[in-house]
C-alpha cells in the first residue's frame, strides 16, 4: 500500500509530545511489513536537515493557495536510522523558525495559514514524485485540511481518483479554531462556505478537527476507550455531535511502542542495561540516578516519577494538593521532568526548593532524562483528566516502572491493578477524579514496594506488549475498510 503521512511532528526529527513518536512508530513499521510509506512534514529552522543527510530534490512545487500560488521546495531523507523516505517542506517563511507552533508561549498568528500550506502540498508533492497514495493519513488538527482538500480538490483528478483519506485523532482538545477569514481564503473555499451549520464552521470561527472529522473516509483515535469517550458530551470537547454524526467510521487503534528504541536491555542513553531476568540492575540504575543527582540515603525508599507535558490534562491539580503530605511524612523520593504551564512549573521548582534532599525537578524537554528516568523509577505518576493513548505508561512499563493512572483513555486500556493475591497486574489504577482516590492508589502501590510481589509486578508489567507492529496492522486493515468505502 502507498500511504502518504502528513504530520507537524515526527521522530527525531520534529516532537513536542507523543504524536511525534506514533507517526514515526507507524511508518517504520509499514516499510517493515513490505508497504510503501512516505512522510511529509515542514522543514522547521532546527532540523538540521545536512548532517541528517537530507538532500534538495530538483523539484519546486506550486501550491494554490486561495486566488493565488505559493511555491516550495522539497528536500529527500529518511527517516534517521531507518529505510523510511521523508520529505521535508521548505517554505522558510512558514516554517523558517524555531518552534513548531509558537514561541516562548504564544502561538504564531500565521498558524491557519501554515497549517493550511502543508496540508494543500502534500498533493503537489505526491503529483510531483509521482507517489500514488492508496492513502491519505493525516494527523491531528494542523493537518486536518489535506481531508477536505482531497474531497473538495483532488477527488476529479485522476491521480488520486482510488486515494482515500483517514483522519487520526491524537487529542480532542487541540483543534485549531481560528477567524474564519484567513482560513476561508486561503484554503480557497471562501466565505461562501463558512455559515452556520456547514462543515466549516464552528460557534463562529472554523475548526480545523471538525474539517478531518467530516471530510475523512475513516476516523481513527489512538485508543479503543477514547473513542467511546469522545462520543459523550464529557469527553467530546464540544465536538461530540460530530464524532456522532461519524460514529459509524470512528475506530480507536491503540498506540503502539516501538521497542528497538524503547528497551531496558539495549537503551544507550540509560548507564546500566537490564531486563526481567536482572532485576538488580535496574536497581543498581535507581542507585546511580539518585547519586547522580545529587540525592542520597534513599536507594531503598520508593522513587515515584512523571515525565509529562505540564498542562491540566495530565491531573496536575490532583497532585498538586497530595504532593507534600507524602513528601513532608518521607514517604517517597520525588522526580519530574517536564515543561508547559507556567503555575506548575512554578510550583515543582518551589517543590525542589522546599524538599531539595528529597525531589528531583527538571523543567525542560530532554529525551535522554527521561529515559533515565523510565528506568530509574519505582513507579510512574499518570492521573489524567482525560488521556487519548498516553505512551509514558507503556514506556515505563517496558522499564519495569509500575504505573499509577487513572482509568481513562488509553490508560485504561493499558493498565491493569496488581493482586498481590494472584500476582496479576501490571500497575495500579483509579476511577474517580478525585484526590481520596488517587492517594488511596499511591498506598496501594507504596505496599506492594515493601512486599514479596514486587518484582513479580514488574516482571508482568514488562511482559506486556504494546508493539507499534499490532498497532500498525490494524491501521492497513482501517486502510482498506477506507478504501473499499472509496470505491465509487
Ligand atoms: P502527550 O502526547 O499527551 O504529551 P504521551 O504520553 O502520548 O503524552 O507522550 C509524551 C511523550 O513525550 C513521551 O514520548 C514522553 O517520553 C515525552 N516527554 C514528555 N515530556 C518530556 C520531557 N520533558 N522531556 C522528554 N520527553 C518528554
Ligand atoms: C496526544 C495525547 C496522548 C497520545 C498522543 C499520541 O498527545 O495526549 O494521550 O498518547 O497524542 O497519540
Amino acid at each position: 500500500m502507498n500511504i502518504l503521512t502528513v504530520a507537524f511532528e515526527c521522530v527525531p526529527l520534529a516532537k513536542s509530545g507523543g504524536l511525534a513518536d506514533v507517526v514515526a512508530a507507524l511508518s517504520i513499521e509499514w516499510k517493515k511489513q513490505g508497504h510503501n510509506p512516505i512522510i511529509i512534514l515542514p522543514k522547521f529552522y532546527f532540523i538540521d536537515a545536512d548532517n541528517l543527510g537530507f538532500k534538495p530534490t530538483n523539484h519546486t512545487l506550486v501550491v494554490p493557495m486561495g486566488h493565488w500560488n505559493e511555491y516550495a521546495t522539497l528536500l529527500h531523507g529518511k527517516l534517521p536510522g531507518t529505510d523510511v523516505d521523508v520529505y521535508l517542506l521548505e517554505h522558510n517563511e512558514y516554517y523558517g523558525r524555531d518552534g513548531l507552533y509558537g514561541m516562548d508561549g504564544k502561538d504564531f498568528l500565521d498558524n491557519p495559514r501554515r497549517f493550511l500550506f502543508l496540508s494543500r502540498a502534500i498533493f503537489e508533492a505526491a503529483k510531483t514524485l509521482n507517489f500514488k497514495p492508496d492513502i491519505i493519513h493525516s494527523h491531528d488538527f494542523h493537518t486536518a485540511y489535506s481531508q477536505a482538500f482531497l474531497k473538495c480538490y483532488y477527488r476529479n483528478v485522476p491521480f488520486f481518483s482510488k486515494t482515500a483519506g483517514v483522519f487520526t485523532i491524537h487529542n480532542l482538545a487541540y483543534q485549531g479554531r481560528f477567524a474564519p477569514e484567513s482560513t476561508m481564503l486561503y484554503s480557497g473555499f471562501g466565505m461562501q462556505e463558512f455559515y452556520q451549520g456547514s462543515w466549516h464552521e464552528y460557534h463562529g470561527g472554523t475548526n480545523y478537527m471538525k474539517i478531518g472529522i467530516m471530510f475523512a473516509d475513516k476516523i481513527t483515535t489512538v485508543s479503543p476507550t477514547y473513542s467511546n469517550e469522545i462520543r459523550s458530551e464529557y469527553f467530546g470537547e464540544g465536538l461530540h455531535n460530530a464524532l456522532n454524526y461519524r460514529a459509524g467510521d470512528l475506530i480507536g487503534i491503540l498506540n503502539g511502542v516501538d521497542y528497538s528504541i524503547w528497551n531496558p536491555a539495549t537503551d544507550k542513553t540509560i548507564s546500566i542495561n537490564y531486563d526481567k531476568n536482572n532485576l538488580d540492575n535496574k536497581q543498581k540504575l535507581k542507585s546511580k540516578f539518585l547519586k547522580d543527582n545529587g540525592i542520597v540515603g534513599r536507594d531503598n525508599i520508593p522513587l515515584i516519577a512523571m515525565v509529562s507535558r505540564m498542562t491540566e490534562q495530565k491531573g496536575f491539580d490532583l497532585l498538586i494538593r497530595i504532593l507534600e503530605d507524602y513528601l513532608w511524612n518521607n514517604k517517597f523520593t520525588f522526580a519530574i521532568i517536564g515543561s508547559g504551564d507556567i503555575h506548575y512549573q512554578n510550583y515543582f521548582n518551589y517543590i525542589k526548593n522546599k524538599y531539595p534532599n528529597i525531589s528531583i525537578v527538571y523543567i525542560g524537554y530532554n529525551e535522554a532524562l527521561a529515559h533515565s528516568l523510565y528506568g530509574a523509577s519505582d513507579f510512574l505518576l499518570i492521573p489524567s483528566r482525560f488521556e487519548p493513548c498516553g505512551l509514558t505508561q507503556m514506556y515505563a512499563m517496558k522499564y519495569g516502572t509500575l504505573p499509577i493512572v487513572r482509568a481513562t483513555g488509553g490508560l485504561a486500556d493499558t493498565v491493569r491493578e496488581f493482586s498481590s493475591f494472584d500476582n496479576s497486574g501490571n500497575g495500579f489504577v483509579f476511577w474517580n477524579y478525585n484526590t481520596d482516590d488517587f492517594s488511596f492508589a499511591i498506598n496501594r502501590a507504596l505496599s506492594v514496594y515493601y512486599s514479596d510481589s514486587i518484582n513479580k509486578a514488574r516482571i508482568n508489567a514488562m511482559n506486556t506488549d504494546f508493539s507499534s507492529k499490532k498497532s500498525a496492522e490494524k491501521y492497513i486493515e482501517c486502510f482498506h475498510w477506507a478504501l473499499e468505502k472509496n470505491v465509487n
